[in-house]
């Protein structure tokens, strides 16, 4: 990829905060045009990552480039070239939607036109309304038109839909897909696996500080990543399941030994890893009971 079509690239990057290493060393490049996410649970360093990216943050270590510049050094041009979604810290409650879009454009040197980021957040019902007269849903949008007033190249959006209702929800999906029409480029952070698979052209999953994992959603969960397969069968009301990389041979070498008994795999199925599967297994916490898996693991061994 030429350095230019990238509007993020991630080396490296380290954060620690005291002896708490939130972000250990992680790699990563946004092309421009592209909707990336950064999937993981709570505490994974999603946010230290994307406030070092902001220029709101120092970082411990690594390179980091956003849009061709060092985002430490808060250029102001930089600033007006990129989006973020403030959380209602930009909103003077006695204002209108409208007048207080246009408050905030005059502070860009080439702002989108108001009416346009209204009927884009999907505000055109609430356009005169005074902003404290807005539900959370609609403040929400609001936070949106803001990122986008000024034209941004890129956007930060961190966790946009934390909290939300489902029709929230779905209307900050829209949004989003809205922008990404626009042709911005986009680094968004969830720990909804749904959010990312809806939205993200590409996905990294995070956990503690890492990059486990990355590429196209549809990719993350089949043979793309994993090359996994499970083969399973029940046998005397247990179910047997195996894992292989070739389920050719193991297909063969079952069936063959079945048929030789003269039995047959009752229910037999050939299935890959999920997307769902592979972050849900990427990011558990080491925990006591996967029983069930255990118990077929030992059944196969035995
Ligand atoms: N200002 C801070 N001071 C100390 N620790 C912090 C600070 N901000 C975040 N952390 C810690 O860094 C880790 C990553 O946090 P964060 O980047 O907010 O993750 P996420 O956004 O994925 O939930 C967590 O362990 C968190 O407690
Ligand atoms: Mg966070």
């Amino acid at each position: 990829m030429v350095v230019s079509d990238l509007a993020i690239d991630v080396r490296g990057l380290r954060k620690s905060y005291g002896a708490v290493e939130a972000v250990r060393g992680i790699d990563f490049a946004v092309a421009r045009g592209e909707v990336f996410g950064l999937l993981g649970p709570n505490g994974a360093g999603k946010t230290s990552t994307v406030e070092i990216l902001e220029g709101y943050r120092q970082r411990s270590g690594g390179d980091v480039t956003v849009l061709g510049k060092d985002p430490a050094r808060r250029e102001r041009d930089l600033r007006a070239r990129m989006g973020i979604v403030l959380q209602s810290s930009g909103i003077y409650r006695h204002l209108s939607v409208r007048e207080t879009l246009t408050h905030w454009a005059r502070i860009y040197p080439a702002p989108r036109e108001v009416e346009e980021v209204i009927a884009l957040a999907g505000l055109e019902s609430k356009a005169a309304e005074r902003t404290r007269r807005l539900s959370g849903g609609q403040l929400r949008r609001l936070d949106f038109a803001l990122a986008l007033i000024g034209d941004p190249e890129l956007i930060f959006l961190d966790e946009p839909t934390t909290g939300f209702d489902p029709a929230a929800r779905r209307a900050a999906w829209e949004t989003v897909r809205a922008l990404r029409g626009l042709g911005k480029t986009i680094l968004l952070t969830t720990h909804y696996l749904d959010e990312a698979e809806a939205l993200a052209d590409r996905v990294a999953i995070i956990k503690d500080g890492r990059i486990l994992v990355e590429g196209r959603p549809d990719e993350l969960g089949g043979e793309g990543t994993t090359g996994r397969y499970r083969v399973s069968y029940v046998e005397r009301g247990e179910t047997v399941a195996r894992e292989t990389d070739d389920p050719t041979a193991l297909l063969n070498e079952l069936t063959s030994a079945a048929l030789a008994r003269g039995e047959r795999l009752e229910r037999l199925r050939v299935t890959q890893p999920s997307l769902e599967d592979v972050y849900l297994e990427l990011t558990a916490d080491e925990q006591v009971g996967d029983a069930d898996a255990d118990r077929d693991q030992a059944v196969v061994g035995g």
